[in-house]
């Protein structure tokens, strides 16, 4: 088991990460306020931009593989090296995602 540093752009806080956990589950252990909601890698609430490092997110299933280079969903995510993160900041698809779910208007 590895341990990795993971630092919070714009926040000051770092956090230990160890490969075998999510950085959401340790973000809840240690307090951070890390949005999340579904926390099966399908909802983006979760997103975070990496900025610095490596993530490890076979079950990200709400990024496209252009997205899984650039952000991480906490929920999924483990790391594969030190990081850092810009927590808050979501992949391009979140906006088809909430055009797509609207509903339709109804005729009235
Ligand atoms: S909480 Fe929904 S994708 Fe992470």
């Amino acid at each position: 088991m590895s341990e990795h540093t993971v630092k919070f752009v714009g926040t000051g806080e770092v956090i230990t990460v160890s490969d075998k956990e999510t950085i959401l589950s340790r973000c809840i252990e240690e307090g951070i306020a890390q949005e999340y909601s579904c926390r099966v890698g399908m909802c983006l609430a979760c997103s975070a931009e990496v900025v610095e490092g490596d993530v490890v997110q076979p079950a990200a299933r709400g990024l496209t593989e252009q997205e899984r280079e650039s952000y991480a969903l906490t929920c999924m995510a483990r790391p594969a090296s030190d990081l850092q993160l810009d927590r808050g900041k979501y992949p391009p698809s979140i906006e088809t995602e909430t055009e797509t779910d609207e509903p339709a208007a109804a005729d009235d």
